[in-house]
């Protein structure tokens, strides 16, 4: 395991790039298995996550060939159809290659997926929209036409050819509708999801399919429709770049007071976290896809609710956590999408903050300044918090478990030691 060791009080000012998005790279990479051929990808980013992908798709039989921020992947080889436990454990979106490879194969094996421990985070909604149920007529929501049995720990999931159905999803989960639409694209007839995530990251998984010859209408509102083709062609993709990225970076330079222009940014993905910016104090501007943040001397509180897409996303809550204990005022933040996501909260009470958490529910009440200390991180992004909390910090902070933080983001120490923060990696 390793740390960050953060000084603290360094105004970060300057400008810095975003990175490739890792949850639209993590789709974008399973959906290489569905064409047969080559898939030249752009914008990966190189972390911990998108790595175990490629580790699994080597598995499978897929080559590999990386040349500077390309990565070009080649499936023709690719036979086996189950992905093995201790790559499954590794994180949670391993399971989305389990629909890319049910789409190519109509047979997939797999077992129960791992990653942060932010809530119980089933599978049951991918599960229940492959399911097997017999068309009728008064089954109009029958699904694909999957067998699934389960055995040891083990799923699999087989059918002689999907069929597209309608799918009305409980929950708009991202994951699931990713599945969905791996598993749909060379099924017969048409699959229709209701109820269906929004998130900008489905839309790029549907622009890189359909790039590949797919036909997927309607990503980026709550109905999709993916209508079965027979073959996918080889492309080149550029996968879009981070929001969530985008959005630490802008927090970590609005802790500290500093300003920053910010390259390589969808403005529109990140309005939700752009407008909590401002209603704390910062100044922002917009040109194409830069933007220019101003902190304020001291930040306002403000209150957060996190939704499904276009809502203020999860992701971003405990970045914004991390910065509203330092705000002038009390703040609300109410956590709607995983039940464990404020782990973070008891590392930064041993910096001096002043939270309490009730259920799904934190009041912040903000400290004139964090002490540096000793802090371990609890997930991807309860880690980043931390290190936000540690610029802004009096003294040393030592973040530790930074392998959580290396898991989605790209050289963070390094881009924000090029704003003049001071950040070191010390392996233990
Ligand atoms: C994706 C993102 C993650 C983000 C989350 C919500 C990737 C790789 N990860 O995760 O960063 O925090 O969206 O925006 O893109 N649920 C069920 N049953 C299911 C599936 C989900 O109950 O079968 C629940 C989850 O427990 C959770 C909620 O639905 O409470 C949202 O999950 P989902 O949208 O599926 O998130 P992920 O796809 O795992």
């Amino acid at each position: 395991m390793s740390s960050y060791i953060i000084e603290g009080g360094r105004k970060l000012e300057g400008e810095i790039e975003v990175s490739g998005s890792k949850n639209a790279s993590l789709p974008i990479l399973a959906a290489t298995i569905l064409n047969k051929g080559n898939t030249k990808l752009y914008n990966v980013p190189n972390i911990h996550d998108t790595k175990i992908t490629q580790e699994i798709l080597k598995y499978l039989g897929c080559k590999i060939k990386k040349n500077s921020d390309k990565i070009e992947i080649n499936t023709k080889k690719v036979t086996k159809k189950e992905i093995p436990e201790h790559l499954m454990r590794q994180m949670r979106s391993t399971v989305i290659l389990a629909g890319a490879i049910l789409g190519r194969f109509n047979e997939v094996t797999f077992s129960y997926p791992g990653g942060c421990d932010i809530g119980s985070r089933p599978i049951d909604l991918h599960l229940a929209a492959f399911k097997f149920q017999k068309p009728s007529f008064l089954n109009s929501f029958s699904k694909l036409g999957v067998n699934i049995s389960e055995d040891s720990g083990f799923i699999t999931c087989k059918c002689d050819k999907i069929i597209g159905t309608n799918i009305d999803l409980d929950f708009p989960s991202v994951g699931a509708t990713e599945n969905i639409i791996l598993a749909s694209v060379y099924a017969d007839g048409t699959t229709k999801i209701t109820n269906a995530a929004m998130e900008p990251e489905i839309v790029d998984l549907a622009k890189c399919l359909n790039k590949m010859g797919a036909k997927i209408e309607g990503a980026g509102t709550n109905v999709i429709k993916i209508t079965g083709v027979k073959k996918l062609n080889d492309v080149s993709y550029s996968v879009m770049p981070d929001r969530i990225e985008a959005g630490t970076l802008l927090c970590a330079v609005a802790i500290t007071g500093g300003n920053v222009k910010l390259k390589n940014v969808i403005p529109e993905h990140i309005n939700q976290i752009l407008a909590k910016l401002e209603q704390i104090g910062c100044e922002i501007e917009i040109e194409k896809r830069n933007i220019y943040l101003k902190a304020p001397k001291k930040l306002k509180a403000v209150d957060i609710k996190t939704m499904p897409y276009p809502g203020f996303p999860t992701d971003m809550q405990s970045v914004f956590g991390a910065m509203l204990t330092i705000a002038k005022g009390n703040s609300i933040i109410i956590e709607n999408i995983f039940e464990n996501r404020f782990r973070y909260v008891n590392e930064l009470k041993r910096m001096g903050a002043k939270v309490s958490v009730e259920g799904k529910i934190a009041i912040l009440k903000g400290v004139r300044r964090l002490s540096g200390t000793t802090v371990e991180s609890t997930d991807l992004r309860g880690g980043a918090a931390l290190v936000i909390a540690g610029l802004a910090a009096k003294g040393t902070t030592i973040v530790r478990k930074i392998e959580y933080i290396l898991r989605g983001y790209e050289g963070l120490d390094k881009k924000l030691n090029k704003l003049g923060a001071k950040i070191v990696v010390k392996e233990e």
